[in-house]
C-alpha cells in the first residue's frame, strides 16, 4: 500500500540539510510499489525525483513534483564460482552496511569503499570511488525500472558506461530509470589496494604489515582516515566532494607545474593528468572561508558545508564564486560532482 504524503520537508532526507519542500513524497519498498505508482493516473505527468540517502544532491528549490524515496532492502548471496561470490543487494540498502557485510564474510573488493554515505541504488549512478577503488571494479549488473513505461531492464557492466564519477545514469539516462537492485562480484582471494599513502601510513600506525594485512584492516584504516578528514553530515551539512577533480591535457599540466612547482597531479594514461580540486581551491584562498551559514570545510577544501540554515541557492552562489576564482587563477574550469536539483 503506497502512502503518498503532501508538502514534506526534505531537510531530514538530504545530508546538506537544506530545508526544501516536496509537493508529494512516497517511499517505495519493493518493485511492486513502483508498478503500482506508475499506474496512478494522477501522477503520470508529475515531475519525479528519485532519492536514496540524499548524500549527493543539492536542493536549490522546492520540488513541485513527486519525490520517490527508494527503500528496497535485502542482501543475498546469489551464486559463487571458484574465484568469486555474487551478491545482490536492494537499492535501499545502506552502502556501508553492505560493505561491512562483505568484510565480515571475507568477500573482498569493497573494503576501500567503506563509510561512503548513501544507498546501494545510487552507487552506480556516479560509480562511487575512494582510496584507489571504484564501484565498477566489483560491479556485475543491475536491475532498473523505466520511470515512464514500467519496463524492467538488466544493465550489464558495458551498458552502464562507467567513468570517473560518471555513468549512463548520470548522463543519457538521467532521471529515466529507478535502480531496484545491484549485483556485485566479490573476490574469494583478496587483491589488496594500498597504494594510497594515507592507507599505508594508517596501516603502519595500526601495526599492520604485509604479513597480517586483511580486508578488515584496510576497511578500518579507510574508516579512520575518512573520520579524520571529512565532516560528519550528522554534525555539519555537506555532500562530500562538491566538485570533481579536473582532468587536464598533459601539456597544460606541465605549463602549470612550471608556474606552481608543488602542484600535485596524477597521470591518467599517457596524455591526461588529474589535479586535486581541493588543492586548487585551497591555493585560491577558499579553505575555511565562511559567509552566513555556507562555507568551505576547514580540513578539506573540496567539501562545501551548510553550518545551519543555508539555502541551496546560497551554497550554489558560493560554488560559482569558487569556480570563477579557480578559473581565473589556474585557467581550469572545475565542475560539480553533486547533483543539483
Ligand atoms: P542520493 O543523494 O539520494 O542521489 C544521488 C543521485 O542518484 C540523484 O541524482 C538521484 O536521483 C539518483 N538516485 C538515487 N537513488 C537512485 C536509484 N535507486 N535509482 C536511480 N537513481 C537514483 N562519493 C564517492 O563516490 N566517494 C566518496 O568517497 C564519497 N564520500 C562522501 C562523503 C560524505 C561525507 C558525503 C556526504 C558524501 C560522499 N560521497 C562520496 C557522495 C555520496 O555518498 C555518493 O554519491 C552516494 O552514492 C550517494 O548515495 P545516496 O543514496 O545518498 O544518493
Ligand atoms: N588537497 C589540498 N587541500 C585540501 C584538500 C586536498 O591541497 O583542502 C590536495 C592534497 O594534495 C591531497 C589531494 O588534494 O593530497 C587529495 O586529497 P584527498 O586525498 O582528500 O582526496 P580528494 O581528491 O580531495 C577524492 C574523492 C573523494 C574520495 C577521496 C579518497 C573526488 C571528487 N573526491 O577526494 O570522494 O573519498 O579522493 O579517495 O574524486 C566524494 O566523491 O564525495 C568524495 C569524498
Amino acid at each position: 500500500m503506497l502512502n503518498i504524503e503532501s508538502h514534506v520537508s526534505l531537510k531530514p532526507y538530504n545530508t546538506f540539510r537544506i530545508d526544501a519542500k516536496a509537493r508529494y513524497w512516497v517511499e517505495i519498498t519493493c518493485e511492486e510499489d513502483i508498478h503500482t505508482l506508475l499506474q496512478l493516473t494522477d501522477f503520470v505527468d508529475t515531475p519525479k525525483l528519485i532519492l536514496g540517502g540524499g548524500s549527493n544532491v543539492l536542493l536549490c528549490r522546492d520540488f513541485d513534483g513527486l519525490v520517490i524515496n527508494v527503500n528496497i532492502q535485502g542482501i543475498e548471496v546469489i551464486r559463487a564460482d571458484d574465484d568469486h561470490t555474487y551478491i545482490t543487494a536492494g537499492a535501499g540498502v545502506n552502502w556501508h552496511k553492505l560493505v561491512m557485510f562483505c568484510v565480515e564474510h571475507g568477500y573482498a573488493g569493497m573494503e576501500n569503499l567503506s563509510l561512503i554515505p548513501g544507498t546501494v541504488g545510487a552507487a552506480p549512478m556516479q560509480n562511487i570511488g575512494a582510496y584507489g577503488v571504484e564501484l565498477e571494479q566489483v560491479f556485475d549488473s543491475l536491475t532498473a525500472i523505466h520511470i515512464q513505461t514500467g519496463e524492467k531492464r538488466t544493465f550489464s557492466y558495458a551498458d552502464c558506461a562507467f567513468g570517473y564519477r560518471e555513468s549512463i545514469f548520470k548522463r543519457e539516462l538521467r532521471d529515466q530509470y529507478i535502480i531496484t537492485n545491484v549485483t556485485f562480484r566479490l573476490d574469494k582471494q583478496p587483491i589488496f589496494h594500498t597504494r594510497y599513502g594515507a592507507i599505508r601510513e594508517t596501516l603502519a600506525e595500526m601495526g599492520v604489515s604485509d604479513d597480517n594485512l586483511s580486508i578488515k584492516a584496510i576497511s578500518e584504516a579507510v574508516i579512520h582516515i575518512r573520520r579524520s578528514k571529512l565532516p560528519d553530515p550528522a554534525e555539519i551539512g555537506n555532500a562530500g566532494s562538491f566538485f570533481k577533480n579536473p582532468e587536464v591535457p598533459k601539456p597544460q599540466f606541465e605549463r602549470l607545474k612550471a608556474k606552481y612547482p608543488v602542484l600535485p597531479g596524477y597521470p591518467i594514461g599517457d596524455d591526461v593528468v588529474k589535479i586535486p580540486a581541493g588543492w586548487l581551491i585551497e591555493q585560491a584562498g577558499w579553505k575555511g572561508y565562511r559567509t552566513g551559514d555556507t562555507g568551505v570545510h576547514t580540513k578539506q577544501a573540496l567539501v562545501l558545508v551548510n553550518y545551519d540554515n543555508a539555502t541551496g541557492n546560497e551554497i550554489m552562489t558560493l560554488a560559482r564564486q569558487i569556480q570563477q576564482s579557480v578559473l581565473e587563477t589556474f585557467g581550469i574550469l572545475i565542475s560539480p560532482e553533486v547533483n543539483i536539483v
